[in-house]
């Protein structure tokens, strides 16, 4: 260990903590400067911690003001203080009541944990580490306790006042003050804690639960925004209705409440009763939001209601079993809206943004198993591998055990172990215990970071009339993991005949399972009575996260693209051939040789446009390339993204050569005139017709620009606006930079809308990008206090394939600073933005210096976060 390496939190270490707290009374009288937490808790000893130890309590920043036990104050020598810890020495042995009193500044709290003032309102963000920023606490999550909380403000500013729970009471507190008292009855761990205060805007509405509990539902908006709230109360009667169907389970208070606050670290939270929101995911209408902000809406409320059991009934016992409540509520939100709008869709959509997101995590420097087993900052592990990986293992499970015993498996889960702080290991026990199987080889999944690669080789024996599959996995070496065990990797696959109809898969002289379950480095399996040639439709709906290497030839892939009976294969086996197409133009354009040209693509994607095509959120899917990010994956190293974004515009231009008719025709057909609904299927269908735009756009097409700029001025909603301006701000014209101002003009007073404006001038492949960028932050409408303004437009920057990579190391440099300066102010936010640096080592060699020389500049300056020295320290490997 370096001088300078933090202390790490093991998964190793944990032992139960020495004291648990029954009940938390807290008071908290709110001041914008110094508000004062009164906390009453009842303490005992734990059975299972150690006899006579000392009560340690966390902090953050805390200013203690007094401490007493059974309201007997304690003086100084009985307690050591520090602003991260209170340490009571010799604590009663019996059980004991202990009150501390700290005062905390809301105003002065940037990192936006713990409680804070966002608009002039007090809210509070406690996941993971946030609740000791308010008092000293046990703050862990297997320490649960039932809380009452008595919120005092001033009547003027403060006229809402919310905690978790139901409300109990309410009174005049004098001197213009009032209070509210709620009170939980159900045990939770205090980072599940949230208290919300300010003058805010609310739409109610209410749902009867299955069993007939009326519950009160609300939804709280700054002031003028309540018509925008619609569409998030209705998701949340939609969700809860939703998981008392497919999960059997109800909403447990006479509340739940919703709040929009405008400064928020992530997406949302899952606060008892109390969800607390990024406003960006409750806010809409079809005048300020777009399809995809809808059905963002849409999937975070179901997340958040969700956790209501899988996270808060059923909690996790330490953080590194994160996965137990994310990846799992992931798991349902997806389920849900695969059930709300299109499964083949989403299941597309999902399988993109793992690849995008979670792939490149895990092939890069960040990678981490999705269950870590160390970590020096937590809230750095909030990761596409603990969300979206986490849920594919648990999809993986359900398709090796099948949907029955999967159900019986979550029964027993909830069953068993509600009101209880629980283990993957106490998870996973409940399926294999219904299900009869050993799953312990299973568990590698949460173990073993890496994307597992399957090689796999086919042949036909026209004689014997057989086919056989031979698989071969990989597990590559990832940080601290350097040997790998093959993983349990559930393969679906088809046998798709001449005709392309499935064939009858026979083994053994027997019916077969779609499902082969790849256990050891090379797995073989021969299917009998193969009458003709068949081609193989492998990991069928995206079966397993891995990445796959087919001997099949783009004949077949092209094949699979016109008949595979799986939705999900159909759409992926265009995506093949074209990725393969986009590697071997990049490759052509490194050796300075013609661009290698495979016009059977337009065959593939043009499906998309045919005028009999009716399902078009799913053509939609078929119309879009790989993205340079794929292309990048595939190409594994020495990357370099400007031959990959040369070789994308000239497939696409190849492409619009071909398919410019059908697009144009298909443009046309699609057009709107109806008005705006942010239903599935017309989300579909204007999904198709910028596809359609895009091609027709491509490389500044002067007809395709001329078409966006129609389609930005006549826009009636939103999502049309926005993707003309997106599609416009491709390259440099007279209509970009008119649409770029007038979107200004019209919508400079909406954060959330310039939000999409910087956004979009962010993520441009154009080379003025960076010194735009650097204007707009120094502009009016950005804040560096507001992580949405930073993550639109320096986090739009990092992903920006050739901007951000440009080969001078000046967008390297520009986050590398930028994320220094933010440190400062919020260290979460700073080590997220740092997160553009997760694949750089994949980079061609000058690229990768200056990346380097960027990482090793935030490594070694002084005072560095946790959060940024731990991104920093680990991303430098
Ligand atoms: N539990 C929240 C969710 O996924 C995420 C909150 C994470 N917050 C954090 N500061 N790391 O729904
Ligand atoms: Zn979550």
């Amino acid at each position: 260990m370096r001088a300078e390496d933090p202390q790490l939190v093991r998964l190793a270490d944990y032992r139960p903590s020495d004291f648990l707290i029954d009940t938390v009374d807290l008071d908290v009288r709110l001041d914008p400067v110094a508000t004062r937490v009164t906390a009453t808790l009842k303490v005992r000893p734990n059975p299972d911690g150690r006899e006579g130890a000392a009560l340690v309590l966390d902090g953050d920043e805390l200013k203690l003001v007094s401490v007493a036990i059974d309201g007997v104050p304690l003086d100084d020598d009985a307690i050591e203080a520090a602003p991260e810890r209170l340490t009571l020495a010799n604590p009663p042995r019996g059980p004991f009541e202990l009150t501390v009193v700290t005062e905390i500044d809301p105003t002065a709290n940037t990192r936006l944990m713990g409680l804070y003032r966002s608009n002039g309102a007090y809210t509070t963000q406690c996941e993971a580490e946030g609740f000791r920023r308010i008092t000293y606490f046990l703050d862990r999550p297997d320490v649960l306790a039932v809380y009452t909380t008595r919120v005092e403000g001033p009547k003027a500013e403060t006229p809402v006042l919310l905690s978790n729970g139901n409300l109990v009471e309410t009174g005049d507190a004098g001197d213009g003050r009032h209070f509210a008292v709620w009170r939980d009855p159900h045990p939770k761990p205090s980072y599940l804690f949230a208290l919300v205060a300010g003058d805010l805007g609310v739409v109610e509405d209410r749902f009867v639960t299955a069993s007939g509990r009326d519950v009160a539902l609300k939804v709280f908006v700054e002031h003028g925004r309540e018509d925008r709230a619609a569409y998030a109360m209705d998701a949340i009667k939609r969700s809860m209705r939703w998981d008392e169907e497919a999960f059997g389970r109800e909403y447990d208070l006479d509340v739940f409440m919703v709040v929009a606050v405008s400064h928020f670290n992530m997406g949302a939270m899952e606060n008892k009763g109390l969800n607390v929101f990024n406003d960006k995911y409750v806010l809409a209408s079809p005048e300020t939001a777009t399809d995809g902000d809808y059905a963002n809406i849409e999937a975070i409320i179901a997340h958040e209601y969700f956790h209501n059991w899988t996270g808060n009934r059923i909690t996790c016992r330490d953080w590194f079993q994160l996965c137990l409540k994310e990846g799992l509520t992931v798991f349902r939100d997806q389920e849900f809206t695969s059930d709300t709008r299109s499964r083949p869709v989403k299941r597309i959509m999902d399988a993109r943004n793992l690849r995008a997101s979670q792939f490149a995590e895990d092939s890069g420097p960040l990678a981490h198993p999705v269950r870590p087993e160390a970590y020096a900052e937590i809230n750095n592990f909030y990761t596409p591998t603990v969300y979206e990986k986490g849920a594919e293992v648990i999809r993986m499970l359900k398709v090796l055990i099948g949907p029955d015993a999967f159900k019986a498996g979550m029964d027993l889960y909830f069953d068993r172990h509600d009101g209880e702080a629980c283990t993957i290991e106490q998870f996973v026990a409940c399926f294999a215990e219904v299900s009869g199987r050993d799953l312990g080889r299973f568990m590698l999944w949460y173990r073993q970071a890496g994307t597992p690669t399957v090689e796999i080789r086919t042949a036909y024996d026209a004689a014997a009339k057989t086919f056989a599959i031979e698989a071969a996995q990989t597990v590559p070496p990832t940080p601290g993991q350097p040997v790998k065990q093959p993983a349990v990797i559930p393969m679906v696959v088809g046998l798709v005949g001449p005709d392309g109809a499935d064939l009858p898969l026979t083994v053994g002289g027997a019916a077969a399972s779609p499902v082969i379950e790849l256990t050891e480095p090379v797995t073989r399996v021969t299917f009998e009575n193969v009458a003709a040639r068949p081609v193989a439709s492998l990991f069928r709906n995206f079966s397993a996260p891995v990445k796959v290497a087919a001997d099949l030839t783009d004949d077949d892939y092209l094949f699979l693209a016109a008949h595979d009976a799986d939705p999900f294969n159909r759409w992926q086996a265009g995506q093949t051939v074209a990725l393969r197409n986009l590697v071997a133009r990049v490759a052509a354009l490194r050796a300075s040789r013609p661009q290698p040209e495979e016009p059977r693509i337009a065959d593939a994607i043009g499906r998309a446009f045919a005028p009999d095509e009716t399902d078009h959120a799913y053509a939609a899917q078929v119309a879009g390339l790989p993205s340079e990010g794929d292309v990048a994956r595939e190409i594994g190293d020495e990357v370099d993204p400007d031959a990959i974004h040369a070789a994308r515009r000239a497939l696409k231009r190849d492409l619009a050569a071909r398919l410019g008719d059908a697009a144009a025709a298909a443009y046309e057909r699609l057009s709107e005139t109806g008005a705006y609904s942010p239903d599935a299927a017309s989300a579909g269908r204007r999904a198709l017709k910028i596809a359609a735009l895009d091609l027709l756009a491509a490389d500044g097409a002067a007809e395709g620009v001329a078409r966006a700029k129609a389609l930005y001025d006549g826009a009636t909603n939103m999502t049309d606006r926005i993707m003309a301006l997106q599609i416009l701000s491709l390259h440099e014209s007279d209509a970009r930079a008119a649409a770029l101002a007038a979107f200004e003009a019209d919508y400079g007073d909406d954060p959330l809308l310039m939000d999409k404006w910087l956004l979009i001038q962010a993520a441009t492949p154009l080379p003025a990008t960076l010194d735009r960028v650097k204007a707009l932050m120094a502009g009016p409408r950005f804040d560096i206090r507001n992580p949405n303004r930073v993550r639109s437009l320096v986090g739009a920057f990092g992903g920006n394939p050739t901007q951000f990579n440009r080969a001078d190391g000046a967008g390297y440099a520009f986050v590398a600073e930028t994320a220094l300066v933010l440190d400062r102010i919020n260290p979460q936010v700073a080590a997220r933005i740092l997160g553009a640096f997760k694949t750089w080592r994949a980079l061609e060699p000058g690229r990768r210096a200056r990346a380097e020389d960027a990482l090793r500049g935030v490594a070694a300056a002084p005072g560095l976060s946790p959060d940024v020295g731990d991104i920093a320290r680990r991303a430098l490997g």
